[in-house]
């Protein structure tokens, strides 16, 4: 009987979970991934050069005048930044939006960072803002590069190894069930980091939008 929870619950979970990503899910998502990509494109155009500070402060307004109507977005927030270490790799975020079935962050590296994509209930679209991402899935040899622009679309389920050299960021919306993801997110903090500051600062500000999105009806 035991054994019966322990398998046939989480499976029913799955099996609802699943299926919904595949129906009702989708009708909660608010952002369109080629839509975003568009707009980073123009910031990259209005601010050739690289330069990380200037491409975003161009594109989180952007992005707030298109869909500040539909979902809370952030406002650029120096102060809100914060580590992330997860699959191996080390880069720092801001959350731009977050939701139980979307978020919307910057992330990248000063530095440099390389590790494991993670094996995510939601699909990913990683969109190059300054610097490169390289990504090789497991049976490339040689790896593809994308460059300020480029959107990286790691689909559900899929695993790459990915690098970003030092100078690099992202604009990544990721789609699907966000709860999920989390414990990617947070299990190097346990087993590795014990950086609890950072935890405690990436767990309120995730919870804090999710709650904010759905006092207005995003979930
Ligand atoms: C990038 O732009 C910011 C803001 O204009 C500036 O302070 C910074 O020095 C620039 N960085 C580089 C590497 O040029």
């Amino acid at each position: 009987m035991k054994l019966f929870y322990w398998v046939a619950v989480p499976m029913l979970i799955y099996g609802v979970l699943n299926k919904l990503f595949y129906t009702w899910l989708p009708s909660q998502y608010v952002f369109d991934p080629k839509v975003l990509q568009a707009l980073a494109k123009e910031s990259i155009q209005a601010h050739p050069g690289d330069n990380t500070t200037e491409i975003i402060t161009d594109l989180i307004p952007r992005i707030k005048k298109e869909y500040g109507d539909k979902a809370v977005i952030n406002d650029l927030n120096w102060e809100e930044w914060v580590f992330n270490n997860a699959g191996g790799s080390m880069g720092n975020m801001f959350i731009i939006h977050s939701s139980i079935s979307e978020y919307l962050i910057i992330f990248g590296s000063a530095i440099s960072t390389n590790g494991h994509s993670g094996v995510h209930f939601a699909d990913d679209y990683f969109t190059i803002l300054s610097g490169n991402q390289k990504v090789a899935y497991e049976n490339q040899v040689e790896c593809s590069t994308f460059f300020p622009g480029d959107c990286n679309h790691l689909k559900r389920g899929q695993v790459t190894q990915f690098s970003m050299d030092g100078g690099s960021y992202a604009l990544e919306l990721a789609q699907g069930w966000i709860p999920a993801m989390l414990p990617f997110g947070f299990v190097e903090v346990i087993s590795s980091t014990l950086d609890f500051t950072t935890f405690g600062k990436t767990c309120y500000y995730t919870a804090r939008e999710m709650f904010r999105n759905l006092a207005q009806g995003k979930f």
